[in-house]
């Protein structure tokens, strides 16, 4: 995504937003989210970090991008989806399955920087199952599903 501005050796980059997408689908595939939004979400969710460290604004500023975005969505779906992306790092969880997916989804990734995932923090059950594979199991467990 052009907007990123920290470069393809950021921790933050696209190949995160892909393993993102793929355990949110994945989560989708047993939750019955909504898939498009968690799609969105992994590309959107990290565009408009400033710092490779510690940014508490990127999350926010991800949601202002979403409320602009040139994208088909209906208000209630936009405003989920600028939810999921304005919250995303501040340790919440959701009951919200399709908010749910995607902060499991993210945080399913947080071994690339050495964090194991912490599963009080995880919002769904299939979450907190991938949480306790190892990630190589858990990464090929999430390329199963399309
Ligand atoms: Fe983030
Ligand atoms: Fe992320």
């Amino acid at each position: 995504m052009a907007e990123f501005r920290l470069g393809r050796h950021s921790a933050h980059f696209a190949d995160h937003w892909e393993r993102v997408e793929r355990y949110g689908v994945y989560l989708a595939a047993h939750s019955g989210a909504d898939v498009e939004l968690v799609r969105l979400f992994a590309i959107i969710h990290d565009s408009q970090r400033r710092y490779e460290g510690p940014d508490p604004e990127h999350g926010p500023r991800a949601a202002h991008f979403v409320q602009h975005l040139d994208w088909p969505l209906d208000p209630q779906r936009r405003q989920a989806l600028m939810l999921a992306c304005h919250d995303h790092e501040f340790g919440k969880t959701s009951s919200d399955t399709t908010i749910g997916a995607c902060w499991d989804a993210d945080r399913l990734d947080l071994d690339r920087v050495g964090i194991t995932t912490d599963l009080d923090r995880m919002s769904t059950e299939m979450g907190r199952k991938l949480a306790l594979c190892r990630p190589l199991d858990r990464q090929q467990k999430a390329n199963s599903v399309s």
